[in-house]
């Protein structure tokens, strides 16, 4: 099983980064849960100050975008099961300065260009009996939006969170969150710790695994 989790940083200059506020506390829930079941895990993670000591898992750290998406690729084809929990940057500085940018009398303007969709790469890569899983956290209209990219990147299953609860999303320990998966109504679960999520979220896919 692959599981990416927390964040990505993307150079600005030696110094800063841009970032977001992941923890990976989700992430890292599901691959120590995974691994208790008796999965072999590859969990590749952004930074982030959470340790696992939890058997079976093989860990690997990234800090950008594109590391992460050269590790996932190497690892995609040799995982029966794929969990996107990672919150990757979309947009990474189009030209990181070498060297600290100083302070002027003028704003600086930090140009952007797009990551790779890491998810939508491994959705296109898929091979017969792979489980891709996709996460998203939206602020309005989640479900609609959710639906659209379980099938714009091809997955099985998308756990849509919603930061609208005080105690879900990001640095918390618990999470409120819906299963969206292809044919079947949304499954909207009750705020629930982040080791309750990742158990249920794994007894979704273990019947998907039997059937494969
Ligand atoms: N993801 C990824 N690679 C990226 C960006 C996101 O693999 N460069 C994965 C995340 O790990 C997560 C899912 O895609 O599983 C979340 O997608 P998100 O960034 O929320 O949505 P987008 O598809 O970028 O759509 P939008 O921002 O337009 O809602």
């Amino acid at each position: 099983m692959l599981v990416t989790a927390g964040p990505t940083q993307e150079a600005i200059d030696p110094v800063r980064y841009i970032g977001n506020r992941s923890s990976g506390r989700m992430g890292f829930a599901i691959a120590e849960e995974a691994a208790r079941r008796g999965a072999r895990v590859q969990l590749v993670t952004g930074p982030v100050s959470l340790r696992t000591e939890v058997p079976g898992i093989i860990r690997t750290d990234v800090t950008t975008a594109a590391e992460m998406a050269a590790v996932c690729k190497s690892l995609t084809s040799s995982s029966d099961v794929v969990i996107m929990s990672a919150a990757v940057a979309d947009f990474r500085p189009a030209d990181a300065s070498a060297g600290k940018i100083k302070k002027t009398d003028q704003a600086p303007v930090l140009t952007l260009e797009a990551t790779e969709d890491i998810l939508a790469w491994i959705g296109g890569q898929r091979r017969k009996g792979q489980v891709i899983v996709g996460f998203a956290l939206e602020t309005s209209d989640g479900l609609a939006h959710a639906q659209s990219k379980l099938q714009r990147k091809g997955l099985d299953l998308i756990v849509l969170n919603t930061l609208e609860d005080a105690g879900a999303g990001f640095g918390h320990d618990t999470n409120r969150v819906t299963f969206i998966a292809p044919d079947t109504d949304p499954e909207a679960l009750p705020l629930m710790s982040k080791t309750d999520v990742a158990r249920a979220l794994l007894d979704r896919l273990e019947p998907r695994l039997a059937n494969a």
